[in-house]
């Protein structure tokens, strides 16, 4: 398995990728076990858009993450658990024994009646039952669509809905920090609306009291128990490279989540050369990725990146602040994590608690650090750098997207020379292009436009499931020939690529995207509001924080209690990461005569840039933006 060790071999394979790009990608495919060789490397026109890669052939990504390393390293601990409580025991689990435990759960799902093609919805907490849930459906052949822990049962069901799934793999509950959160339940409310469901498996966390549908809902325990000694054995379905791998719903501009589909052979492709490249992973080191699996970065770089690269995987239930700020800082020290991979937004929190939470810990295992999902900022790189790395860790700061699979603008580690808040250059294969406002392609360096791909890569979205339509939309018209990201960017004169955020109707709060459209659905639901408006507002830990304009359908004196409900509404339609910082009461939006809302005004105000509003002439009703600059929260 050869890699990146120099820039110059950086600058030759980024060269080769581009002038043939089929012969870079089939030379990278080659070291996996393929039942079938592909006939044709790439297929592809991105104005449908139809995107195919190793077109003809067939594998199945466990055997590649899994069953291809028994003979080398069926002993070493492909994941090692840690639990939120720190004094449980920690998990290992050798590369053997996870293939055992994915096969046996495999088992367990097409006696519930899975099978190749199926939907299967995953709803749970981080332990290893999760990332064992979702090589089980690899195993079989059934798309996971996983959802968050974090979302309340709207999202839920939505998410379900829109796929059709019929299994979702649960538990009881789930620990984060010193709370339970209790995400059967959460399942219970989510299926009444939804039919597609038959089969609920069940794995026992929190011990917390569940009420089980009979015929519908069954303990994983159990179901492992029927298979007796049976279940050790399960041939992998063998897979298109094309047929999807799996679903994962991401917020776009629209209040309906978009569910974006990867598929087999590309996806396995893309992750394992990019985990090994950007991170430059060495046999035998520990790396951690401090994502949830419920999100992308979760997905590629928790659980198939390191496991197709034959890596140790480290998965933590809890969250950074407890017991206290100091715990991924002796998770560290704990478990000898040499490549540690984190947002801005947790480094961001737990610099502002200050350092007695640093300085208990050695952190001399630590070789590379990484950070994913936002632009950081140059002082928490600064003290990134300084404090965990102990100036000697190279900072990889990884640009891409949950459409994009995996990293695409990045340094490599120790290779690329870093500047802060820059995430420097795109990796072999990756043709970037910044766009002007008129459609036009930017060319040269000392540019700012709206980033855009040229050319497809292994990893990238084929289509948003169930609605090729929207996909073809949402990236692939606005730019005609080319990908469109939703990002600004920055391209200076080193042709380094700095991102400036999001340049749509989406906001990056603490790393996880959300619709505005999505969270007014859920402030909607409060029974005295009307309407509502979104947008985001600079804030220092978060990133941005959410700002929300509400009209009441009568008044309401106690606004107090007003903004406790809107925020309980959220909470209970969208979940707790979706609750606005800001709420502001107000009598009329600021709409076009069309009845548009004019955004623009509106993230002024939550801007607090009152002076810079721009032409308000357009508006129906240009004095309520007065009434609303009268109310602005600070
Ligand atoms: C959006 C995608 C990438 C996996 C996790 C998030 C923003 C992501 C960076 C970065 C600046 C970044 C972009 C992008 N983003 N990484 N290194 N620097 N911005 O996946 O939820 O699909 O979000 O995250 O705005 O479009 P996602």
């Amino acid at each position: 398995m050869q890699r990146i060790n120099t820039i110059e071999e950086y600058q030759k394979e980024y060269k080769h990728s581009v002038e043939n790009p089929e012969a870079f990608w089939a030379e990278q495919a080659e070291q996996f076990t393929w039942q079938k060789k592909w006939d044709t490397v790439l297929e592809w026109n991105f104005d449908e858009p139809n995107i195919k890669w190793f077109v003809g052939g067939q594998l199945n990504i466990t055997e590649n993450c899994l069953d291809r390393h028994l003979k080398e390293r069926g002993e070493q601990t492909a994941i090692l658990w840690e639990p939120n409580d720190p004094n449980e025991p920690a998990r290992k689990i050798s590369y053997k024994e996870l293939h055992t435990d994915v096969c046996r759960f495999a088992n367990v799902l097409k006696n519930n009646g899975a099978k190749k093609g199926d939907r299967i919805c995953i709803y749970m907490p981080m332990v290893p039952e999760l990332a064992i849930a979702v090589l089980a459906c690899a195993r079989i052949g059934a798309i996971h669509s996983v959802v968050f822990g974090g979302f309340s049962f709207k999202s839920l069901s939505d998410r379900i809905h829109d796929a059709t799934c019929n299994i979702v793999v649960t538990a009881d509950g789930g620990f984060r920090g010193a709370k339970d959160i209790p995400l059967k339940s959460v399942v219970d409310e989510a299926l009444e609306t939804s039919p597609s469901v038959k089969k609920v498996i069940v794995l026992k966390r929190t011990n917390t009291n569940v009420t089980m549908k009979s015929g519908r809902d069954a303990w994983w325990h159990d179901e492992i128990a029927l298979l007796g000694g049976r279940g050790e054995d399960c041939p992998a379905e063998i897979m298109d490279a094309e047929d999807p791998l799996f679903i994962l719903y991401t917020s776009g501009s629209t209040g309906k989540p978009k569910g974006v589909v990867h598929t087999t052979a590309g996806y396995m492709v893309y992750v394992d050369y990019t985990f090994r490249n950007v991170f430059q992973y060495n046999n035998g080191e520990v790396f951690w990725c401090t994502a949830d699996v419920g999100w992308i970065t979760g997905h590629s770089y928790l659980v198939y990146g390191p496991l197709l690269a034959g890596a140790t995987t480290v998965m933590f239930e809890g969250i950074p602040t407890y017991p206290d700020a100091g715990r991924f800082w002796s998770v560290i020290d704990k478990h000898k994590v040499n490549i540690f991979y984190t947002a801005p937004t947790a480094i961001r929190s737990l610099e502002a608690m200050g350092l007695d939470f640093v300085k208990p810990y050695k952190l001399d295992s630590l070789r590379v650090l990484g950070t994913v999902g936002e632009p950081i900022n140059v002082e928490a790189w600064n003290w990134y750098h300084e404090n965990i790395g102990k100036k000697n860790c190279p900072i990889v700061d990884t640009y891409w997207q949950t459409e994009t699979g995996g990293i695409v603008i990045s340094p490599l580690a120790g290779i690329t020379k870093t500047k802060p808040g820059f995430a420097t250059l795109p990796l072999p294969g990756i043709q970037p292009a910044l766009m002007d406002e008129s459609g036009k392609e930017l060319i040269g360096n000392n540019v700012d436009g709206r980033l855009c791909f040229k050319f497809p890569w292994p990893g990238i979205i084929r289509t948003t499931y169930g609605n090729h339509k929207r996909c073809k939309e949402t990236y692939f018209d606005i730019y005609k020939g080319y990908y469109f990201t939703g990002d600004g960017c920055r391209r200076d004169e080193d042709g380094y690529y700095r991102i400036t955020g999001r340049v749509d109707d989406v906001i990056k709060v603490s790393g996880h995207l959300l619709g505005t459209a999505e969270i007014e659905n859920a402030i909607n639901q409060h029974p005295d509001i009307v309407e509502s408006a979104v947008v985001g507002f600079p804030h220092d830990i978060k990133g941005w924080g959410i700002y929300t304009f509400v009209i009441c359908d009568h008044e309401r004196k106690d606004t107090d209690n007003l903004k406790k409900e809107i925020i309980d509404t959220v909470t209970k339609y969208m979940g707790p990461i979706a609750k606005p910082d800001k709420i502001q009461i107000v009598k009329g939006l600021p709409k076009t005569r069309s009845g548009k809302i004019m955004r623009r005004i509106l993230r002024k105000i939550a801007e607090n840039d009152l002076e810079n509003l721009g032409d308000t002439s357009t508006l129906l009703d240009p004095s309520v933006v007065e009434e609303i600059k009268i109310g602005a929260i600070k």
